[in-house]
Order: C-alpha cells, then sequence, then structure tokens
C-alpha cells in the first residue's frame, strides 16, 4: 500500500486527537481580565508538578484584583531564597508583557525536570509574576493599536495617572497623587525583599536600567546619563536580556523590515540617557528597596495583533529565563547576633565604593548582584559594632546552575568592652565570616 494513500486517514484522526486532547496549552490571544483571572485560577489547581501560589497584591482603581503567580520548587516558603518578580502591563494598552508572562507561567511549569535551567531557577529562587498591573487601562484598549495613548492610564474614568510616573522619586519631591495600583506595588516590595525584577512595556524595543529621572533636568535637546553606582551591574543586567532576544540586540523592532529608533548600541540604554521623567518604578526599586529592576520595551508596536504574540514569545523566552538566573548571582548572607546567632532584620548593607544602602530582610537575610571580582560590604544595625567583610564573587560565566557566594556575619553587641570585642568573641574564626562561600543548605529558618 502507498503511503500516501494511508495519509487522510492519519490526519483525520490527527485532527480528531488534536480537537479533543484535553489540552492545558495556552492560546496565542489576548486574555481579556476575567480569563485571565480563571486562567491563573485554574494553572495553580492543576499544576502539581512545582509549587505554585495565586495571590492578589491589592485592587486596581476600577476594583479589578492584581494577580500574582508565584512559584518555587520547594514545597516550604524558605525565606532564604532570592524574590525574583516581573511586572507587566503597567501601561494598559501596552499588552503584549501580559501575554508573555502568562506563557511564561506555562513555560516553566512544563519545562520543570526537563530544562536544567528552568530547574536550577525554580530550585533556587521564588518568581513571582504580576502579568496586569493596570487592567483598567487595559480593558478599554484596543488590539491592533501600535501608537497612542488610549488606555495607558490606570482608572477608566476620574483619578487616572500614569503608573511608570506614580513612585517616589529618587531626585525630586513627587507631585501626583498616590494611585491604588502604586501603593499595591509598594506595599509588595515592603512585605517581599525583592532582589531583581523587570517592568514590561511596548513601543519600543530596548532594555532600559536605571536613573530614568535625574538631578537637574537639562534643558538642551542633547541627552545626559544619570547612571547609579551599580552601573556596571544594571548594563550587565540589561545586556544579559537584549543578547537573548534576536532582534533587541541588533536594534530591529519586532518585525524584521523595522529598525528601533534612535538606534541603541547591544539593544540597552540607561533610562535618562533616552529620556529622563520621575516617579519611575525601576528607580523607586532601586534606591528605595535595593531591588534591581529594569524597564523592557518588547515591541514597538503596543498592542500587536493576536496572529504576533507566538514570534514575540519566541523572540523573548531565552531572554526571560536568561534573566533570571541573574538572581543567582553576585552575593547573599545572613546578618547574626554574635551571642545567640539571632537573625538580625533591618541592618543597613552597603558594598563600599557604591553609595546605595539596602537592608537585611526579617530574617537577616540579604541578596546583592554583583559581577566578578573582590569586594567589601560594611554591615550597621543598631546596638551593635558596625562591621567590614571582605569577600569574593566568582565568575559564574558557562555554569547552568549560579552559585553566589554566601556570607555569615555575626554582630557584636554594642555593649560588649572594645576589647573584648576586639579580642574576637565571636563563634567565627578569621575575619568574621563563618564561611566563604558556605556550603550550600547550611542555613536553618
Ligand atoms: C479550567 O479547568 C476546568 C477543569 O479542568 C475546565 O473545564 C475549564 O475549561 C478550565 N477553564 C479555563 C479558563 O481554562
Ligand atoms: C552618597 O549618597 C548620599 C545620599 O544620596 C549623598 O548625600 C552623599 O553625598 C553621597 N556620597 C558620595 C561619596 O557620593
Ligand atoms: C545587647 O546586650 C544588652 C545586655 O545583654 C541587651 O540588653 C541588649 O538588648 C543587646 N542589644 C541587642 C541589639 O541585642
Ligand atoms: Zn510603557
Amino acid at each position: 500500500m502507498h503511503a500516501l494513500s494511508v495519509m487522510p486517514v492519519v490526519l483525520c484522526l490527527l485532527i480528531i486527537f488534536v480537537y479533543f486532547y484535553p489540552s492545558e496549552c495556552l492560546d496565542f490571544k489576548y486574555h481579556n481580565n476575567k480569563e485571565m483571572e480563571r486562567l491563573m485560577r485554574n494553572f495553580s489547581l492543576i499544576t502539581k508538578n512545582i509549587h505554585t501560589s495565586l495571590y492578589s497584591i491589592g485592587r486596581s482603581t476600577n476594583g479589578l484584583p492584581l494577580w500574582v503567580m508565584e512559584f518555587s520548587g520547594s514545597k516550604t516558603a524558605r525565606s532564604d531564597l532570592p524574590n525574583i518578580k516581573f511586572v507587566a502591563n503597567i501601561h494598559g494598552n501596552e499588552a503584549v508583557g501580559r501575554e508573555l508572562l502568562l506563557h511564561f507561567m506555562e513555560y516553566l511549569r512544563d519545562n520543570y525536570d526537563k530544562d536544567p535551567s528552568v530547574s536550577c531557577l525554580l530550585d533556587n529562587s521564588r518568581i513571582h509574576l504580576l502579568p496586569s498591573l493596570n487592567p483598567d487601562g487595559f480593558s478599554i484598549s484596543t488590539e491592533g493599536q501600535c501608537v497612542g495613548e488610549h488606555g495607558r492610564l490606570n482608572g477608566v474614568k476620574g483619578n487616572t495617572e500614569d503608573l511608570n510616573r506614580n513612585f517616589p522619586d529618587y531626585f525630586h519631591q513627587d507631585l501626583n497623587p498616590r494611585q491604588p495600583e502604586t501603593e499595591a506595588v509598594m506595599a509588595w516590595m515592603d512585605k517581599i525583599p525583592f532582589v531583581l525584577s523587570a517592568g514590561l512595556h511596548g513601543g519600543a524595543m530596548v532594555a532600559n536600567y536605571p536613573f530614568d529621572s535625574e538631578k537637574v533636568t537639562k534643558s538642551t535637546p542633547e541627552k545626559f546619563p544619570s547612571l547609579t553606582p551599580d552601573n556596571d551591574v544594571f548594563q550587565h543586567l540589561a545586556r544579559t536580556y537584549a543578547r537573548n532576544h534576536p532582534k533587541m540586540k541588533i536594534g530591529l523592532c519586532e518585525d524584521d523590515t523595522k529598525p528601533q529608533t534612535p538606534y541603541f548600541e547591544d539593544g540597552i540604554t540607561n533610562g535618562a540617557a533616552w529620556y529622563s521623567f520621575t516617579g519611575g518604578m525601576q528607580d523607586y526599586n532601586y534606591f528605595k528597596k535595593g531591588c534591581m529592576e529594569i524597564t523592557l520595551e518588547i515591541s514597538c508596536c503596543k498592542y500587536p495583533l493576536p496572529q504576533e504574540l507566538e514570534k514575540l514569545w519566541e523572540q523573548n523566552k531565552q531572554s526571560l529565563l536568561s534573566y533570571s538566573l541573574e538572581a543567582l548571582k553576585g552575593v547573599s548572607g545572613q546578618i547574626l547576633d554574635s551571642s545567640d546567632e539571632r537573625p538580625i532584620e533591618n541592618a543597613n548593607i552597603e558594598i563600599i565604593g557604591r553609595n546605595m544602602t539596602f537592608k537585611s530582610s526579617q530574617n537577616g537575610y540579604f541578596w546583592r548582584i554583583l559581577l566578578p571580582g573582590f569586594y567589601q560590604l560594611k554591615v550597621e544595625a543598631v546596638g551593635y559594632y558596625p562591621k567590614i567583610v571582605t569577600f569574593e564573587v566568582r565568575d559564574q560565566t558557562g555554569i547552568n546552575c549560579p552559585k553566589n557566594t554566601k556570607l555569615r556575619i555575626f554582630l557584636i553587641n554594642a555593649t560588649t568592652p572594645i576589647s573584648a570585642a576586639l579580642q574576637g568573641s565571636e563563634p567565627t574564626e578569621g575575619s568574621g565570616v563563618s564561611c566563604t562561600p558556605c556550603v550550600e543548605g547550611a542555613y536553618t529558618e
């Protein structure tokens, strides 16, 4: 029998199978707010191979919940793991990121225990995906509309603001009334010590890093960069995203025929060097919470037709994963009382030479992404002698599952006489760091 003669039968069976197979695969289409909610609820119900938790960080101006899906490889909530977040659809009419995060959700689940990078990520971090910070604006936006501002702001009527101009600013007084969505993000960040983050936008193709704001607003048309003390890290993070994105890295829009204008070398830019503004989310993440956030412009068309979504997902998939893995690099540790190893919360931490302090978490943990090299870290906490610790961050290039340098830092009670403190009344050796790096899993809650 000729192979061709069975083709119609095979095809027919295939169609029947595809049609009736209880597929849980996500369609490449836009999901409205109701559909998105249903989908996320379903997802967390049916996902069994990995620990997920669905929660809302608050409500939009028009009362819609702001849903987050959290992933972790371990069933118990481990406070020693770095927290990563992605926030999309901050501008309601920039819709691609919203769908990408839903696909990322599915991708992480389906590739856990299959792709070693996904397993590495989920076993060593907690990742939180907020597909829509602005469901109000989204609900009035128009599919296929590439440019324009309709749907950009929150709250369909009355009290509307640009959510990415609504955060406290590093250099300037903030003027716009704080919105419920902004408050929700700020409260979320007070609760969870995020280490790495990205905000997903549309209307351009570039990875943009802080600061967006600048000290003195220049009146000349020429743009000046406004750089952070962690500029090397931010450039590296932005480059990690762009380098893994086939279009961004070469200065093209999602569509090959269209260049991103202006041209950005390597597909990255400092925010203010492009255009500066106050009240942006990424600056707040960094200066207030020590969380490294960049802004990803992932499609020149703000709300492309659904036929474009599969291509856009393919373009961003590897970038999302590689970027997330950066949270596992640099240094992390725990600050403890030398007498009883009690965790010290809210200690001020500074990498010397980088004039931007950050704080230890509720359980005394801290994380900081750093490039390979030797560093000194200074810790200060009320009631303790300050301490300086020297450490090395090793190069993780080519390593599938990056490992940061882990420190345990013991602070001595300031009531201890200075002579006793100098004699090393600590339960540790050397510089007071028990191990550099520590053995994995040496921590207890
Ligand atoms: C949710 O899951 C149920 C049961 O598996 C299914 O019947 C329903 O179609 C799903 N809904 C969505 C929106 O995926
Ligand atoms: C460090 O930052 C603080 C607060 O922004 C500023 O007042 C101080 O001048 C800075 N110091 C250096 C050495 O840059
Ligand atoms: C330091 O020790 C004194 C005396 O034991 C104690 O009262 C105080 O609470 C300790 N300080 C801290 C920050 O633990
Ligand atoms: Zn935007």
